[in-house]
Protein backbone atom coordinates (compact mmCIF):
# COMPACT_ATOMS: atom_id res chain seq x y z
CA UNK A 1 0.00 0.00 0.00
CA UNK A 2 1.12 3.58 -1.07
CA UNK A 3 1.63 6.40 1.46
CA UNK A 4 -0.26 8.61 -0.53
CA UNK A 5 -2.36 7.66 -3.73
CA UNK A 6 -3.93 9.89 -6.16
CA UNK A 7 -6.18 8.75 -8.39
CA UNK A 8 -8.04 11.06 -11.31
CA UNK A 9 -8.22 13.82 -9.84
CA UNK A 10 -10.14 16.96 -11.19
CA UNK A 11 -10.76 20.14 -9.73
CA UNK A 12 -13.20 22.83 -10.66
CA UNK A 13 -13.92 26.14 -10.17
CA UNK A 14 -17.56 27.97 -10.63
CA UNK A 15 -17.27 31.49 -11.97
CA UNK A 16 -19.28 34.23 -13.51
CA UNK A 17 -17.43 32.87 -16.82
CA UNK A 18 -17.91 29.29 -16.35
CA UNK A 19 -15.96 26.76 -14.37
CA UNK A 20 -12.36 27.02 -14.39
CA UNK A 21 -11.15 23.32 -15.35
CA UNK A 22 -7.73 23.67 -12.79
CA UNK A 23 -6.68 20.19 -12.33
CA UNK A 24 -7.68 17.25 -14.63
CA UNK A 25 -7.77 13.56 -14.00
CA UNK A 26 -3.93 13.79 -12.34
CA UNK A 27 -3.23 10.34 -10.73
CA UNK A 28 -0.03 9.80 -8.89
CA UNK A 29 1.24 7.53 -5.92
CA UNK A 30 3.98 8.07 -3.30
CA UNK A 31 5.79 5.68 -0.95
CA UNK A 32 7.21 6.75 2.26
CA UNK A 33 10.43 8.98 2.06
CA UNK A 34 9.64 9.73 -1.90
CA UNK A 35 10.42 13.10 -3.20
CA UNK A 36 8.83 14.21 -6.22
CA UNK A 37 8.79 17.11 -8.08
CA UNK A 38 5.67 18.74 -9.28
CA UNK A 39 6.46 21.47 -12.27
CA UNK A 40 4.89 23.61 -14.37
CA UNK A 41 4.68 27.35 -15.19
CA UNK A 42 2.21 29.69 -12.92
CA UNK A 43 -1.16 28.36 -13.71
CA UNK A 44 -0.90 24.80 -14.52
CA UNK A 45 -3.02 23.53 -11.38
CA UNK A 46 -0.27 22.59 -8.84
CA UNK A 47 -1.32 24.25 -5.60
CA UNK A 48 -4.86 23.39 -6.04
CA UNK A 49 -3.85 19.92 -7.37
CA UNK A 50 -2.35 19.73 -2.99
CA UNK A 51 -5.31 22.40 -1.56
CA UNK A 52 -7.54 19.50 -2.85
CA UNK A 53 -5.64 16.46 -0.66
CA UNK A 54 -6.08 18.36 2.21
CA UNK A 55 -9.72 19.98 2.08
CA UNK A 56 -8.28 22.99 1.04
CA UNK A 57 -9.72 24.68 -2.04
CA UNK A 58 -11.77 27.65 -2.13
CA UNK A 59 -15.31 27.93 -1.66
CA UNK A 60 -16.26 27.64 -5.32
CA UNK A 61 -13.95 24.43 -6.21
CA UNK A 62 -15.17 20.80 -6.43
CA UNK A 63 -12.75 17.58 -6.46
CA UNK A 64 -13.63 15.19 -7.89
CA UNK A 65 -11.45 10.80 -8.14
CA UNK A 66 -9.78 9.08 -5.00
CA UNK A 67 -7.08 10.43 -2.76
CA UNK A 68 -6.18 7.32 -0.36
CA UNK A 69 -3.27 8.05 2.35
CA UNK A 70 -2.29 5.19 4.31
CA UNK A 71 -5.32 3.24 2.42
CA UNK A 72 -7.84 5.55 3.74
CA UNK A 73 -10.40 7.51 1.62
CA UNK A 74 -9.72 11.52 2.20
CA UNK A 75 -10.63 13.30 -0.65
CA UNK A 76 -14.02 15.41 0.66
CA UNK A 77 -13.69 14.07 3.76
CA UNK A 78 -15.14 15.49 6.95
CA UNK A 79 -13.21 18.52 8.53
CA UNK A 80 -12.78 17.03 11.68
CA UNK A 81 -11.11 13.77 9.83
CA UNK A 82 -9.07 16.14 7.59
CA UNK A 83 -8.10 17.72 11.14
CA UNK A 84 -6.17 14.88 11.81
CA UNK A 85 -4.26 14.51 8.33
CA UNK A 86 -3.55 18.44 8.49
CA UNK A 87 0.34 19.45 10.39
CA UNK A 88 0.34 15.78 11.78
CA UNK A 89 0.03 13.65 8.70
CA UNK A 90 0.58 15.61 5.96
CA UNK A 91 2.19 19.34 6.60
CA UNK A 92 2.52 22.27 3.94
CA UNK A 93 4.92 24.76 3.33
CA UNK A 94 4.03 27.89 1.74
CA UNK A 95 5.82 30.47 -0.87
CA UNK A 96 4.64 33.45 2.00
CA UNK A 97 5.36 32.30 5.21
CA UNK A 98 3.69 35.02 6.44
CA UNK A 99 0.19 33.51 5.06
CA UNK A 100 0.55 31.00 7.52
CA UNK A 101 2.69 32.77 10.79
CA UNK A 102 0.35 34.93 12.79
CA UNK A 103 1.97 38.23 12.97
CA UNK A 104 0.53 38.66 16.50
CA UNK A 105 1.89 35.80 18.31
CA UNK A 106 5.59 35.10 19.62
CA UNK A 107 6.75 32.41 17.46
CA UNK A 108 6.82 30.53 20.50
CA UNK A 109 3.16 30.30 21.28
CA UNK A 110 2.22 29.54 17.68
CA UNK A 111 4.47 26.46 17.78
CA UNK A 112 3.48 25.56 21.19
CA UNK A 113 0.15 25.66 20.39
CA UNK A 114 0.69 22.94 17.60
CA UNK A 115 2.33 20.68 19.93
CA UNK A 116 -0.39 21.29 22.82
CA UNK A 117 -3.36 20.55 20.52
CA UNK A 118 -1.92 17.47 18.43
CA UNK A 119 0.38 16.31 20.58
CA UNK A 120 -1.04 16.71 24.35
CA UNK A 121 1.99 18.41 25.56
CA UNK A 122 2.47 21.23 28.27
CA UNK A 123 3.06 24.75 27.35
CA UNK A 124 6.61 23.99 28.60
CA UNK A 125 7.56 21.04 27.15
CA UNK A 126 6.09 22.65 24.08
CA UNK A 127 8.19 25.56 24.06
CA UNK A 128 11.45 23.53 24.78
CA UNK A 129 10.41 21.50 21.83
CA UNK A 130 9.42 24.27 19.74
CA UNK A 131 13.57 25.77 20.53
CA UNK A 132 14.91 22.50 19.77
CA UNK A 133 12.95 22.56 16.32
CA UNK A 134 14.32 26.26 15.64
CA UNK A 135 17.75 24.54 16.29
CA UNK A 136 17.67 22.21 13.58
CA UNK A 137 16.61 24.29 11.04
CA UNK A 138 19.49 26.25 11.75
CA UNK A 139 18.37 29.03 13.57
CA UNK A 140 21.32 30.61 15.15
CA UNK A 141 20.37 31.11 19.24
CA UNK A 142 16.89 29.67 19.12
CA UNK A 143 16.38 28.73 22.76
CA UNK A 144 16.12 33.17 22.91
CA UNK A 145 14.64 33.82 19.27
CA UNK A 146 11.60 31.41 19.80
CA UNK A 147 10.36 34.19 21.69
CA UNK A 148 10.60 36.72 18.76
CA UNK A 149 7.73 37.65 16.60
CA UNK A 150 7.69 36.63 12.84
CA UNK A 151 8.87 40.00 11.89
CA UNK A 152 11.61 40.11 13.62
CA UNK A 153 13.03 38.01 11.42
CA UNK A 154 14.22 37.96 7.79
CA UNK A 155 12.66 36.45 5.12
CA UNK A 156 14.80 33.39 4.58
CA UNK A 157 14.88 32.52 8.35
CA UNK A 158 11.21 33.17 8.52
CA UNK A 159 10.99 30.51 6.05
CA UNK A 160 13.17 28.66 8.32
CA UNK A 161 10.93 29.19 10.79
CA UNK A 162 7.89 28.03 8.86
CA UNK A 163 9.13 24.77 8.14
CA UNK A 164 10.32 23.75 11.95
CA UNK A 165 6.87 24.73 12.72
CA UNK A 166 5.76 21.73 9.55
CA UNK A 167 7.79 19.15 10.88
CA UNK A 168 6.61 19.67 14.86
CA UNK A 169 4.95 16.97 14.15
CA UNK A 170 6.46 14.89 11.98
CA UNK A 171 4.33 14.73 9.32
CA UNK A 172 5.32 11.84 6.74
CA UNK A 173 4.58 13.58 4.02
CA UNK A 174 5.57 17.39 3.06
CA UNK A 175 4.21 19.77 1.16
CA UNK A 176 6.48 22.64 -0.23
CA UNK A 177 5.01 24.94 -2.38
CA UNK A 178 7.25 27.10 -4.20
CA UNK A 179 9.26 27.38 -0.66
CA UNK A 180 11.63 29.54 -1.90
CA UNK A 181 10.10 31.35 -4.85
CA UNK A 182 9.63 34.80 -2.71
CA UNK A 183 13.42 34.60 -1.05
CA UNK A 184 16.67 36.28 -3.39
CA UNK A 185 18.94 33.63 -5.43
CA UNK A 186 21.53 33.06 -2.46
CA UNK A 187 18.73 32.52 0.45
CA UNK A 188 16.79 29.75 -2.23
CA UNK A 189 19.81 27.60 -2.27
CA UNK A 190 20.31 28.01 1.36
CA UNK A 191 16.41 26.68 2.21
CA UNK A 192 16.69 23.90 -0.62
CA UNK A 193 19.89 22.52 1.41
CA UNK A 194 18.61 22.73 4.16
CA UNK A 195 15.41 20.90 2.93
CA UNK A 196 17.31 18.20 1.68
CA UNK A 197 19.09 17.53 4.29
CA UNK A 198 16.03 17.63 6.90
CA UNK A 199 14.04 15.58 4.34
CA UNK A 200 17.10 12.68 4.75
CA UNK A 201 16.45 13.12 8.78
CA UNK A 202 13.06 13.04 9.15
CA UNK A 203 12.46 10.65 6.02
CA UNK A 204 9.65 12.10 5.38
CA UNK A 205 8.23 11.84 1.70
CA UNK A 206 7.97 15.15 0.15
CA UNK A 207 6.12 16.87 -2.85
CA UNK A 208 8.22 19.89 -3.93
CA UNK A 209 6.04 22.44 -6.11
CA UNK A 210 7.90 24.74 -8.13
CA UNK A 211 7.86 26.73 -11.61
CA UNK A 212 11.76 26.43 -11.76
CA UNK A 213 12.60 22.51 -12.90
CA UNK A 214 16.34 23.65 -12.14
CA UNK A 215 14.94 23.55 -8.19
CA UNK A 216 13.77 19.68 -8.88
CA UNK A 217 17.22 18.75 -10.39
CA UNK A 218 18.78 18.95 -7.18
CA UNK A 219 16.18 17.69 -4.87
CA UNK A 220 14.06 15.67 -6.10
CA UNK A 221 14.28 11.39 -7.44
CA UNK A 222 11.03 11.79 -9.65
CA UNK A 223 9.41 15.01 -11.30
CA UNK A 224 6.18 15.27 -12.77
CA UNK A 225 5.44 18.16 -15.59
CA UNK A 226 2.03 19.76 -15.69
CA UNK A 227 0.46 22.26 -17.89
CA UNK A 228 -3.01 23.25 -17.83
CA UNK A 229 -4.27 20.97 -14.93
CA UNK A 230 -2.74 18.22 -16.69
CA UNK A 231 0.46 15.63 -16.30
CA UNK A 232 2.32 16.44 -19.42
CA UNK A 233 5.25 14.11 -18.63
CA UNK A 234 6.67 11.94 -15.86
CA UNK A 235 10.16 10.78 -15.10
CA UNK A 236 12.71 10.08 -12.48
CA UNK A 237 14.76 13.14 -12.78
CA UNK A 238 18.13 12.67 -14.50
CA UNK A 239 16.78 10.80 -17.78
CA UNK A 240 14.24 13.73 -17.74
CA UNK A 241 17.13 16.13 -17.75
CA UNK A 242 19.48 13.97 -20.30
CA UNK A 243 16.13 13.23 -22.45
CA UNK A 244 13.14 15.47 -22.25
CA UNK A 245 10.56 13.69 -24.40
CA UNK A 246 7.78 15.90 -24.48
CA UNK A 247 7.87 19.32 -25.79
CA UNK A 248 6.42 21.10 -22.80
CA UNK A 249 9.53 19.48 -20.49
CA UNK A 250 12.34 20.82 -23.41
CA UNK A 251 10.78 24.10 -23.32
CA UNK A 252 10.82 24.38 -19.22
CA UNK A 253 14.88 22.45 -19.34
CA UNK A 254 15.51 25.41 -22.06
CA UNK A 255 14.12 27.92 -19.43
CA UNK A 256 16.22 27.10 -16.45
CA UNK A 257 18.33 30.45 -15.96
CA UNK A 258 21.91 29.72 -16.47
CA UNK A 259 24.21 31.72 -14.13
CA UNK A 260 27.24 31.12 -16.80
CA UNK A 261 25.11 32.65 -19.64
CA UNK A 262 24.18 35.62 -17.12
CA UNK A 263 20.98 36.37 -17.98
CA UNK A 264 17.72 35.24 -16.27
CA UNK A 265 15.28 33.27 -18.76
CA UNK A 266 16.20 33.84 -21.80
CA UNK A 267 14.78 30.96 -23.64
CA UNK A 268 11.11 31.30 -21.76
CA UNK A 269 8.44 29.54 -23.60
CA UNK A 270 6.89 32.16 -25.97
CA UNK A 271 2.98 32.20 -25.26
CA UNK A 272 1.10 32.00 -22.49
CA UNK A 273 -0.51 30.13 -20.12
CA UNK A 274 -3.74 28.34 -21.28
CA UNK A 275 -7.21 29.85 -20.41
CA UNK A 276 -8.95 27.03 -18.45
CA UNK A 277 -12.01 28.13 -18.49
CA UNK A 278 -14.75 24.93 -19.91
CA UNK A 279 -13.66 21.98 -20.36
CA UNK A 280 -10.92 21.10 -21.73
CA UNK A 281 -10.20 20.00 -25.71
CA UNK A 282 -7.15 18.67 -27.20
CA UNK A 283 -3.04 19.19 -25.50
CA UNK A 284 -3.93 22.52 -24.03
CA UNK A 285 0.20 23.29 -25.43
CA UNK A 286 -1.33 23.26 -28.51
CA UNK A 287 -1.13 26.68 -29.20
CA UNK A 288 2.40 27.20 -27.60
CA UNK A 289 3.89 24.03 -29.37
CA UNK A 290 6.35 23.55 -32.60
CA UNK A 291 4.85 20.29 -33.02
CA UNK A 292 1.35 20.86 -33.25
CA UNK A 293 -1.09 19.72 -35.29
CA UNK A 294 -4.92 19.15 -35.75
CA UNK A 295 -4.57 16.23 -33.74
CA UNK A 296 -3.06 17.76 -30.94
CA UNK A 297 -6.04 20.27 -31.52
CA UNK A 298 -9.01 17.94 -31.10
CA UNK A 299 -7.44 14.99 -29.13
CA UNK A 300 -5.70 15.14 -25.53
CA UNK A 301 -3.02 12.46 -25.84
CA UNK A 302 -3.13 9.64 -22.79
CA UNK A 303 -0.34 9.82 -20.58
CA UNK A 304 1.20 6.34 -21.55
CA UNK A 305 4.41 4.51 -20.01
CA UNK A 306 7.59 4.20 -22.27
CA UNK A 307 10.10 2.74 -20.33
CA UNK A 308 10.37 1.97 -16.99
CA UNK A 309 8.96 4.68 -14.49
CA UNK A 310 8.77 6.91 -17.45
CA UNK A 311 5.42 8.68 -18.81
CA UNK A 312 4.47 11.11 -21.01
CA UNK A 313 1.25 12.48 -22.99
CA UNK A 314 1.91 13.43 -26.67
CA UNK A 315 1.03 12.15 -30.08
CA UNK A 316 4.41 12.87 -31.52
CA UNK A 317 7.04 9.97 -31.38
CA UNK A 318 9.84 10.58 -28.87
CA UNK A 319 12.60 11.04 -31.75
CA UNK A 320 11.33 13.79 -33.53
CA UNK A 321 11.03 15.63 -29.89
CA UNK A 322 15.38 16.17 -30.60
CA UNK A 323 17.53 16.57 -27.06
CA UNK A 324 18.60 19.68 -26.01
CA UNK A 325 21.62 20.95 -26.88
CA UNK A 326 22.58 21.81 -23.01
CA UNK A 327 26.71 22.74 -21.89
CA UNK A 328 26.69 20.30 -19.25
N1 LIG B 1 -11.00 30.19 -6.28
C1 LIG B 1 -10.73 30.12 -7.59
N2 LIG B 1 -11.67 30.45 -8.51
C2 LIG B 1 -11.42 30.35 -9.83
N3 LIG B 1 -10.26 29.93 -10.35
C3 LIG B 1 -9.29 29.60 -9.50
C4 LIG B 1 -9.46 29.67 -8.08
N4 LIG B 1 -8.30 29.26 -7.48
C5 LIG B 1 -7.45 28.96 -8.48
N5 LIG B 1 -8.04 29.15 -9.69
C6 LIG B 1 -7.43 28.88 -11.01
O1 LIG B 1 -6.96 27.56 -11.05
C7 LIG B 1 -5.86 27.46 -11.95
C8 LIG B 1 -4.73 26.69 -11.33
O2 LIG B 1 -4.23 27.45 -10.24
P1 LIG B 1 -3.02 26.99 -9.34
O3 LIG B 1 -3.14 25.57 -8.97
O4 LIG B 1 -2.99 27.94 -8.19
O5 LIG B 1 -1.76 27.20 -10.29
P2 LIG B 1 -0.21 27.02 -9.95
O6 LIG B 1 0.26 25.95 -10.85
O7 LIG B 1 0.40 28.34 -10.28
O8 LIG B 1 -0.08 26.68 -8.50
C9 LIG B 1 -5.51 28.89 -12.34
O9 LIG B 1 -6.03 29.15 -13.61
C10 LIG B 1 -6.20 29.71 -11.29
O10 LIG B 1 -6.53 30.99 -11.76
S1 LIG C 1 0.36 16.42 -28.22
FE1 LIG C 1 0.78 17.78 -29.90
S2 LIG C 1 0.54 19.86 -29.08
FE2 LIG C 1 0.68 18.46 -27.34
S3 LIG C 1 2.82 18.50 -26.83
FE3 LIG C 1 2.56 16.77 -28.22
S4 LIG C 1 2.95 17.60 -30.24
FE4 LIG C 1 2.68 19.33 -28.88
MG1 LIG D 1 0.89 27.78 -7.01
Amino acid sequence: MALLDVNDLSVRFATQDGDIHAVNGVSLSLEAGDTLGIVGESGSGKSQLSFALLGLLAKNGTATGSVTFEGREILNAPEKVLNTYRARKIAMVFQDPMTSLNPYMRISDQMAEVLMHHEGLTKSDAIARSAQMLDAVKIPDAQNRVRLYPHEFSGGMRQRVMIAMSLLCKPQLLIADEPTTALDVTVQAQIMTLLAELQKEFGMATILITHDLGVVAGFCERAMVMYGGRIMERSPVEPLFAQPTHPYTRGLIAAIPRVDQGHEALHAIPGNPPNMTGAPVGCPFAPRCDFAGDDCRRDMPPLERFATERDRACHRPIDLIAPLEVPA
